[in-house]
């Protein structure tokens, strides 16, 4: 029997180099600008890890309302799991984030969330809103790059665009109801434990 070829046997790079990724080849082939990605993935990645400890803040302030409180905390801890989703891929893109902190935290593609001068539950529900909205249009950028050509990075931005939508849909409700006494739902109830974070957290990545 004639042997099979195998088409995908060998390709640009050379057996044995190191200094090339096929999983970066593959990608540039299909269009992606991976230097690029790398750049906006950090500056994403930056807000992650800018907003979380920023909502840390607060939820402090939004004491006396517990539901806010721990709406506040899943959306503050699900920040924490797309930081920790998306880092590892910047590096198997062969980026790396910045050595120094106060460099990552300049270049967050997103504004500082921070307290409001009057911290009323409907001043730091409208900062909670509009970091949200900031991530759903990161997230979807991403998407958009990705799309038909990364499958990598494009489920992992899904994922985490999946809870950014939940997220605002969660703060238009709140903000709705406090500031407005508008009733707006967002198909809201708790999650089963603090930042379950179900679509970007789960055993098939290693996401602690
Ligand atoms: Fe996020
Ligand atoms: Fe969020």
């Amino acid at each position: 029997m004639a042997k099979r070829a195998k088409p995908h046997a060998t390709g640009k790079t050379k057996p044995g180099d190191t200094s090339e990724r096929v999983g970066v080849v593959e990608l540039e082939k299909r269009g992606v600008n991976v230097k690029d990605l790398i750049e906006k993935l950090i500056d994403a990645a930056g807000a992650e890890f800018t907003t979380y400890y920023y909502y840390t803040i607060l939820r402090m302030y939004l004491a006396g309302h517990e539901d806010y409180k721990e709406i506040c905390e899943d959306a503050r801890l699900e920040d924490r799991a797309h930081f920790e989703l998306i880092t590892p891929r910047i590096y198997e893109l062969g980026g790396t984030i910045p050595r120094d902190i106060r460099e990552f935290a300049d270049r967050a593609g997103c504004p500082d969330a921070y307290l409001p001068a009057k911290p009323s539950a409907a001043e730091i529900l409208t900062v909670l809103l509009e970091a949200e909205r900031c991530a759903i249009r990161t997230w979807s950028e991403i998407c958009e790059l990705t799309f038909g050509k990364d499958p990598r990075t494009y489920d992992m931005a899904a994922r985490i665009l999946n809870e950014e939508v939940e997220h605002e849909a969660w703060f238009i409700e709140l903000l709705s109801k406090e500031r407005d006494n508008t009733i707006r739902p967002s198909g809201h109830f708790r999650r089963g434990e603090p930042g379950e974070a179900p679509y970007s957290k789960n055993r098939g990545f290693y996401n602690p």
